[in-house]
């Protein structure tokens, strides 16, 4: 066979060798094979000092047309294999399978009873506001009624930043904060926020969550009080719960109330079956919230007039999250739990 011929007889063998190649390797070694620096068709090129110099323009050119034939093969035979994986990968893809839903968070039980004790006092006509959680002393302590040396202030273990700004230790400062805005009344407002206590127990974290309401006005009696809390409560907890106001102290209002509704648990008989009822302690009551009508050394510190009556109540979120949904350990709110968190979605 002369050198052109074997030249010519690269195509066929290649395109038989092609035609059996199913992966993209063993197409790669066949073009290392035939294509390759030192493959078949370089070989026969290298060849070309043995032919006579009329022979070799004829040749060059049949080894060019060969070496293009070659590549278009073996482009035609990668262009099938790729459509063939192509094919395959679609036929293993099924459209109508259902898909992954993705991870989805839910809100935290305290912002969800958070957001619906708002949502029930906005019915009732109050407007929501917010403001800082460091606060000054003045509107935390001195405006509400607690003078530096008052024995009250140990009532509420204080997080000091300096001598006089602290974390605020409840929401009732909003009361200082709204009345000082509005200048005179008539107001109803409620801030829902975050509140800071050095304590820490079963029963007690540093942090937690209250709402404060207050409704100022002239002729605001305490039927009023009575009258909007109760609407409220059985509103949370179910239009027949039992509430009860009993009298308790506040410096920052007078009179002062706390409010109870009957325990959730033994429902307020005190006792389940035989045993004493360890939510409410046999008592039948839970105490849900403090509340009264707004002193008037509290209208005094914002300059409000004397005429001036209202009511102020404040509410642990907390507290009445685990009321509503029986739990007994605080704790449990702060621990990042999804097996806690997750029953809320
Ligand atoms: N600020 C009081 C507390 O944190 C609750 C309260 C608010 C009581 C408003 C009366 C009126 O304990």
């Amino acid at each position: 066979m002369n050198l052109i011929d074997q030249l010519n007889a690269l195509v066929p063998a290649f395109e038989e060798s092609l035609a059996k190649a199913h992966t993209l390797p063993q197409v790669e070694e066949l073009q290392t094979a035939y294509l390759g620096r030192k493959g078949q068709l370089a070989g026969l090129m290298s060849r070309l000092p043995e032919l006579t110099p009329q022979e070799r323009p004829l040749f060059g050119k049949s080894a060019n047309a060969v070496k293009e034939r070659l590549q278009a093969s073996m482009n035609a035979r990668l262009a099938t294999l790729n459509a063939a994986q192509e094919e395959a990968e679609l036929a293993r893809f099924d459209a109508t399978l259902p898909g992954r839903a993705p991870w989805q968070g839910t809100l935290h039980p305290t912002t969800l009873v958070m957001e619906e004790i708002c949502s029930v006092l906005t019915g009732l006509g109050f407007d929501v506001i917010s403001g800082p959680e460091v606060e000054t002393d003045f509107h935390c302590f001195e405006a509400l009624n607690l003078p530096k040396d008052h024995p009250a202030r140990d009532m509420q273990d204080t997080l000091y930043v300096t001598d006089s700004i602290v974390m605020r230790t409840h929401t009732s400062p909003m009361q200082v904060r709204a009345m000082l805005e509005r200048k005179k009344p008539p107001l109803a407002v409620i801030a829902p926020g975050k509140v800071y206590r050095r304590d820490s127990d079963i029963t007690h974290t540093p942090m937690f969550h209250q709402i404060e309401g207050l409704l100022v006005d002239k002729n605001v009696s305490l039927t009023h009080l009575r009258g909007i809390l109760t609407a409220f409560v059985r509103q949370l907890f179910g239009k027949d719960m039992q509430v009860r106001f009993r009298p308790s102290f506040f410096p920052f209002t007078e009179p002062s109330i706390e409010v109870d509704i009957s325990c959730i648990l033994c429902g307020g008989k005190g006792h389940v079956g035989s045993t004493p009822c360890r939510v409410c302690k046999t008592t039948g009551w839970l105490e849900v919230l403090g509340c009264g009508m707004v002193d008037p050394a509290v209208f005094r510190a914002v300059g409000f007039d004397e005429e001036c009556t209202g009511f102020a109540f404040g509410l642990g979120v907390e507290r009445i999250t685990m009321l509503k949904y029986g739990i007994t350990d605080l704790r449990i709110f702060f621990e990042n739990d999804l097996r806690f968190l997750s029953q809320f979605a």
